[in-house]
């Protein structure tokens, strides 16, 4: 496949769209293509997926809650990121199958690996080119997501406990794989971050 895939991650408030909406007016502005994207929800199908994750009121296993962003993230790389990266464009997207591993694997404590097969199962396999993990402590990323004073979601009420292990897991992630990851620390100021983030990408484009 020739195009390149980039994944943004990162707990809740830590502020990955900004800093993927700065890295796509970027590379559009060096005249890529550039498909921006974001899970869950990116496709048709998605979107109702993602209502169901995200607003369903009453009880969901965690089974079935990882099953669905697996659903998600399967029709979504089969007829939206595959397809572009064929093309040879520069796919980006807000969250991919890292969130499942630390959100469903760590924060609901079903087991990392089995969420890791599960997703890579959904996917065939296909691994971001570069993840750029964006890392604050969850009482920090709490609080500048309280800021931005929208109604919390399903996910985004969960207890500060959960979003500290899915934390620690993407950081266990990023340091098993150095080379697919760039950990960014979100205290910084956004020039900054977007700086460091660049820097990286301009290696690989
Ligand atoms: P997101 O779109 O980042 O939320 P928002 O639009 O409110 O910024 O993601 C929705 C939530 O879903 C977020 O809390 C993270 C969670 N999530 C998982 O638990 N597992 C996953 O695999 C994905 C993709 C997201």
């Amino acid at each position: 496949m020739s195009g390149l895939f980039i994944s943004f991650e990162g707990i809740d408030g830590v502020g990955k769209s900004t800093q993927a909406d700065l890295l796509e007016k970027y590379l559009l502005g060096q005249g890529k293509t550039v498909v921006r994207t974001l899970e869950p929800g990116g496709t048709e199908v998605g979107v109702e997926i993602r209502k169901i994750l995200l607003h369903h009121r009453g009880e969901l296993a965690p089974r079935a809650e990882a099953a669905l962003f697996a659903a998600d993230r399967a029709h979504h790389v089969a007829s939206k990121i595959r397809p572009a990266l064929e093309r040879g464009e520069i796919v980006i997207t807000d969250r991919y199958f890292d969130s499942s591993v630390a959100y469903q694997g760590a924060g609901r404590e079903l087991s990392m690996e089995e969420v890791r097969n599960l997703s890579l199962w959904a996917v065939g396999g296909l691994l971001p080119d570069l993840t750029v993990l964006l890392d604050l402590p969850a009482d920090i990323a709490r609080s500048r997501r309280n800021k931005t004073g929208t109604e919390p979601d399903r996910l985004e009420s969960e207890k500060i406990e959960f979003f500290e292990r899915a934390r620690q897991a993407y950081l266990g992630l990023a340091e098993n794989e150095p080379e697919r990851f760039l950990v960014v620390d979100a205290a910084t100021d956004v020039e900054k971050m977007q700086e460091i983030i660049r820097a990286r990408v301009s290696g690989l484009i």
